[in-house]
């Protein structure tokens, strides 16, 4: 349950209390008022009802009793009753008492009714009964208790509703605070809060504005040191590579010619048979120094790469590795757009990804196929161009895909390079396949790269 529910729902509650402690209040009161104020009527009707009749005929008594009841039918809080002699009753006032609820009149005690005789010279003519009627009092009480419950009702959720908004109003801030840390936490750029009302808020709007340009800014700083780690490592492995193809290559190649004409000569002359061997394992060893330092070579810096660009480095480099690998792999390549002008670190970076990907693929599991699909993508407004790398290899087991496996360099490896290029990683398996997405934002080459190319 959200904060603002649970805030919303106590102040319900306590309106309600309120609401019923008023209600109970009045209730009680209602019954203590009803009960005084009718036995204080009831003396004060009793002493002015008539005790005497004028002279004349019992019928002449009753009739003007009867019309005095006729005028009595407007009373309130008592109800009296005239019977004659006999105990029938002649009339009753007033007629139609007050309604009330039935609950509420049993609430009451039970009143005691007063008995007056009525006398025309010695002899009785009538008795009049007066009965305390708190239902007249109890009817005018439940209305007004009614209405006062109406009026603290109508003004409890007037108030709880204010209360309801204001607080919802102020704890609007706590939503955009809250949304600005999970886009954070979920890596995805945030706009700085701005400036609220409430002093509290603001005060940690500020500090989250704070500490975001702060971890940007650290964030920028390590992404251009890996940048310039990168660079200045493939810078390092070229020169490496290009000195020794142009210190050591000639030589190698130019003893080739003279270990051939070292062996000719001891093959023509069976009196050098003892040097024969020595020159076959010194021609052999040539050859394989040769072999070895192409390999040297083409792993610091693959010569095609500068040869040929990009796409022709990669097509070559995935024929050589589906045949040549650990295992046999069948791989697809899909390119979409112009690999050329990356410049030599982005270059690099997506030949030894791509390449990483497939040695990946060969590794940890059968898989017989795999696709790569590299798209080049336009600058837009706000987003520079770019390029995605998507490999995906099927053959991926349940034990490989266990959250358990083992965090190997290669993966590292890729992710650094990424993030060091301004770019970004996911790498995983998902429905029975390994994927791996890798998107690098690249700009024309800069002039310093292409002087250091
Ligand atoms: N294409 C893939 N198919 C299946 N599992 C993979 C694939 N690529 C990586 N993995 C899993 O991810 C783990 C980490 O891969 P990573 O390349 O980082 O290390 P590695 O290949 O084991 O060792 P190295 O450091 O030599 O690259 C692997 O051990 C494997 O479990
Ligand atoms: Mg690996």
């Amino acid at each position: 349950m959200s904060l603002k529910f649970r805030l919303a729902l106590v102040v319900m509650l306590l309106m309600a209390a309120l609401v019923a402690s008023y209600s109970l209040l009045l209730f009680g009161e209602m019954r203590e008022r009803a009960d005084t104020e009718t036995q204080g009527a009831l003396p004060w009707v009793v002493a002015l009802l008539p005790t005497q009749v004028g002279p004349g005929t019992p019928a002449d008594a009753e009739r003007e009793l009867v019309a005095l009841m006729q005028r009595l039918q407007g009373i309130r809080h008592v109800r009296v009753t005239l019977y004659d002699p006999a105990s029938r009753v002649l009339a009753r006032a007033p007629l139609a008492p007050e309604h009330v609820p039935g609950w509420l009149e049993r609430e009451l005690p039970s009143s005691r009714a007063v008995r007056k005789a009525v006398l025309q010279g010695d002899r009785t003519v009538a008795v009049f009964e007066v009965v305390p009627a708190t239902s007249d009092e109890l009817a005018e009480l439940w209305e007004d208790f009614l209405r006062s419950s109406l009026l603290v009702v109508s003004l409890s959720l007037a108030a709880a509703t204010l209360i309801v908004w204001f607080t919802l109003r102020a704890l609007r801030p706590v939503d955009r605070i809250r949304g600005a840390l999970r886009d954070f936490g979920a890596g995805v750029p945030v706009q700085p809060l701005p400036e609220f009302q409430a002093p509290e808020m603001n005060d940690i709007a500020q500090a989250f504005n704070r500490m975001t340009s702060a971890i940007d800014a650290a964030q920028q700083e390590r992404a251009n040191l890996m940048r310039r780690l990168v660079e200045s490592e493939e810078r390092t492995r070229r020169t490496l590579a290009h000195d020794l193809h142009d210190e050591l290559s000639p030589y190698l190649v130019a003893l080739q010619p003279l270990t051939g004409l070292l062996e000719a000569r001891c093959n023509a002359r069976p009196e050098l048979g003892d040097l024969a061997d020595s020159v076959r394992t010194l021609s052999s060893y040539q050859s394989r120094i040769l072999s070895t330092l192409r390999e040297i070579l083409t792993g610091l810096h693959p010569p095609e790469l500068t040869i040929s660009g990009l796409q022709a480095a990669l097509e070559q480099m995935l024929v050589e590795r589906s045949v040549g690998g650990i295992r046999p792999i069948d791989i697809d390549l899909e390119v979409e757009g112009d690999l050329s002008r990356f410049g030599p670190t982005v270059d690099v970076s997506i030949y030894r990804m791509v390449q990483e990907c497939v040695t990946n693929a060969q590794r940890h599991c059968a898989a017989p196929h795999m696709r790569i699909a590299i798209t080049v993508g336009d600058a837009t407004p706000g987003a520079r161009r770019w390029v995605q790398i998507d490999a995906a290899n099927d053959g991926v087991t349940d034990a490989v895909a266990t959250p358990q496996r083992r965090q190997g360099l290669g993966t590292l490896g890729m992710r650094e390079r990424s993030i060091a290029l301004g770019g970004t990683f996911e790498a995983g398996p998902s429905d029975g396949a390994w994927h791996v997405r890798i998107r690098l934002p690249v700009d024309a080459v800069s002039e310093d790269e292409e002087e250091a190319a």
